[in-house]
């Protein structure tokens, strides 16, 4: 292996390079090199400064992940932290790309920073279940000061180079050639004595009011439900404020320590890859091409339309979309236009980019215009038949090598495909509401999807900051599949004695953002409805029968006042003691919150490990990659697959068999997963 580090003389400056593609993590041989090159600059006279550099696309993106959980290899990330600070010399950090986590750490080691405007810098560590741990906590606090280091650590939210050099992170912010600027920063500071060490100042965390810890976690309570790495790095933060640097880094060692063995960091750490490994396309060759998408055209301008056009929009991609009447056009796109606005007035975009993305949308009632798309998605509602109308449609008029997409959340690709001439141009794109917002992307491969199109989609959904999975042709492909057993159980739990408060009480508990039935208020009770108010067949039907849709008619499983805050409602508890009675159940029970993470989600492990049976999905980490980024699923959690994991298989197994007669006909095993119970093994290692 060649060495990642090496260094170059320019005049009396020492510039040590890393290059370590793809992000300069900090690998073993990284640190070995860097302190092998700080002792060898320090040793020699003809050098007055150091300046360390990183080629490639970034400066260092933190510690070196994959070594995580093996032997560690010396020197730790903090002895080279330390031994950059303690150089003789001064050593100037030149930073470009992201310098995260341990990269931030070793800049914060240098005594000056120069930076690129573009430059971004971050602690990353929460986002991986742990904090800083090479000295991060108790120098971040020191330059950048204890409130914004807390943002950064708690956030995993990276800043950019000017919040940096407003806060004294940076110290200058450069244009132009970034090692001519830091050689030169390098040489003006060459004699300064002492140098500033960070280590050393105590300027920003004496005299610090401890009230803003509270107060902190007060305003970012969300941030710190159930999640114990956001109270770590708040703590070692605090740490700074209390105790001398020699001691707050071994408390932030400790913490670390801690943390790092504890089953949030692991579920975490396995997401951090997991996420990356979904983009890989089982089968298809690296050396398979994307086509190139000029233009995309959607076809509807209701909220999902909108919301999908704006993703490219947002990207710099020309829409065209299509609509059936002029209202229902304007409407969508003053949506469309409103929603950017909004993004706007809080300071994410400026009004110039708003002009500029609304400038790319070509609203249209013509549906020929769609002729010169590369790419179209199919918004419409969900009805087979309408679909099929429409691909006929496109098939006659799309242009050659055009990719045809439905959006559709349920409905068989491979049937819609079938009246084209083209099934090899036609794939699941499904968006999640809201589309502008929700990061998932089910790309889903009907039988004949060529490669390429797949691989298109793939290279799309990175563009437009979509986390792409790809999914097989079965009803609600991953993520939505995953939810009937979860909502069908759920129902009966009610019929059975649980109240919709109980139900989703256990969920939040568990960290989702809400349960089964605030879930359903918040998408409206009557998706899916047969709209037949005398035909009732479940609590469903019985509350839109009375027109309890959900939050927007402000009821459905709960009662919601006029700024949407729900209670309990009494009208639904007599609805269900109403359908109770037409089906005959004379009594009720006392449910217990386990039986309810049973029936609800050790059945949605079930069905998970059903779709990886057939080949749903490609791996197990993609189920999880689903339900975090498409549910809100805990990511400290690592998602159904990797908690059932951590939980143990046969748990799972057991808390089934268990529920199986209450379940009833509607519950079967996966073979799968029984398989895998029965032999010790783990879906996701
Ligand atoms: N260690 C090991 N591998 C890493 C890595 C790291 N820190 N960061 C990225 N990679 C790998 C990815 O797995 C990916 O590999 P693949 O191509 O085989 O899938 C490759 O580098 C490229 O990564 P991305 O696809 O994420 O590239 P992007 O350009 O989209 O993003 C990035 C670049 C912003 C640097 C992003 O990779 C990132 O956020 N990385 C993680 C940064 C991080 O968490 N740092 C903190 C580490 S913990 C730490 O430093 C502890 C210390 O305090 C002691």
């Amino acid at each position: 292996m060649t060495d990642p580090i090496s260094s170059e003389k320019h005049g009396d400056v020492q510039i040590i390079w890393s290059d370590n593609p793809p992000v300069n993590a900090l690998g073993a041989a990284v640190r070995q090199g860097l302190v092998r090159e700080i002792e060898a600059a320090e040793a020699d006279d003809s050098v007055k400064a150091v300046v360390i550099a990183c080629k490639g696309r970034t400066f260092f993106a933190g510690a070196d992940i994959s070594e995580f959980g093996k032997p560690p290899v010396m020197p730790w990330l903090p002895d080279v932290v330390d031994r950059i600070e303690a150089c003789t010399k001064p050593v100037v950090a030149a930073i470009h790309g992201t310098a995260l986590g341990g990269g931030c750490e070793v800049a914060l080691g240098c005594h000056y920073r120069v930076a690129v405007p573009s430059a971004k810098l971050g602690f990353p560590e929460v986002d991986l279940g742990l904090l800083p741990g090479a000295g991060g906590t108790q120098r971040g606090p020191r330059v950048a000061g204890v409130e914004l280091a807390l943002q950064m650590a708690t956030t995993g939210k990276p800043i950019s180079a000017q919040q940096a050099h407003d806060a004294g992170l940076v110290d200058r912010i450069v244009e132009g050639e970034l090692i001519e600027h830091a050689v030169a920063y390098a040489d003006e500071v060459k004699d300064v004595r002492p140098l500033p060490r960070s280590s050393e100042r105590d300027d920003k965390v004496t005299d610090v009011d401890h009230a803003i810890f509270e107060e902190y976690k007060k305003a970012n309570a969300k941030l710190f439900r159930g999640d114990v790495a956001p109270q770590a790095n708040l703590e070692t933060i605090k740490a700074a404020t209390e105790m001398p640097f020699e001691k707050g880094v071994m408390f932030e060692r400790q913490k670390f320590m801690e943390l790092m063995a504890g089953p949030q960091a692991r579920a975490r750490q396995y997401f951090f890859f997991a996420e990356r490994k979904a983009a890989k396309i089982d089968g298809v060759g690296d050396d398979v091409q994307p086509r190139d998408i000029k233009r995309v055209g959607v076809i509807g301008a209701g909220t999902m339309g909108g919301g999908i056009s704006m993703n490219f929009l947002t990207a710099g991609i020309p829409v065209t979309i299509v609509e059936m009447n002029q209202d229902a056009l304007d409407r969508g796109t003053g949506i469309m236009l409103k929603n950017y606005q909004s993004t706007a007035k809080k300071g994410r975009m400026t009004e110039e980019q708003v002009g500029q993305a609304m400038g790319l949308l070509n609203p249209t009632l013509d549906f020929n215009e769609l002729a010169e798309c590369d790419l179209i998605i199919e918004a419409v509602y969900e009805n087979m038949d309408v679909k099929k109308e429409i691909f006929t449609r496109l098939d006659g008029i799309a242009k050659d090598g055009a990719i045809l997409a439905s959006n559709t959340s349920y409905l068989d690709i491979n049937e819609i495909a079938s009246v084209t001439k083209r099934s090899e141009d036609v794939v699941g794109l499904h968006f999640f509401s809201p589309a502008n917002i929700m990061k998932l992307l089910e790309v889903v491969r009907g039988d004949k999807t060529a490669d390429d199109v797949l691989v298109t989609a793939m290279a799309l959904a990175k563009k437009i900051k979509k986390v792409a999975v790809i999914a097989g042709v079965c009803y609600g492909f991953i993520g939505n599949r995953m939810l009937i057993p979860r909502q069908l159980e759920a129902e009966k739990l009610l019929l059975e004695g649980a109240t919709p408060a109980q139900v989703d009480k256990v969920h939040v508990e568990f960290g989702m953002p809400m349960g089964p039935f605030q879930m359903a208020d918040l998408a409206g009770v009557d998706i899916g409805w047969h709209r037949d108010p005398e035909r009732i067949e479940s609590i469903r039907d019985a509350l839109c029968a009375k027109e309890r849709w959900g939050q927007k008619k402000g009821a459905g499983f709960y009662d919601y006042d006029e700024n949407r805050r729900p209670s309990p409602s009494d009208v639904t508890a007599a609805i269900i003691e109403d359908f109770r009675k037409k089906e005959g159940v004379t009594e009720t029970r006392e449910i217990s919150d386990q039986e309810i993470v049973e029936r609800t989600l050790y059945t949605m492990v079930n069905e998970g490990a059903k779709i990886l049976e057939e080949g749903k999905a490609q791996r197990a980490s993609d189920i999880d990659v689903v339900w975090i980024y498409g549910y809100g699923w805990p990511v400290y959690r690592g998602g159904p697959m990797h908690w059932a994991d951590s939980e143990g298989l046969d748990k799972i197994v057991e808390g089934l068999k268990r529920q199986q007669d209450r379940m009833g006909d509607s519950f079967s095993f996966s073979q799968l997963l029984l398989d895998k119970a029965e032999k010790g093994e783990k879906f996701t290692r």
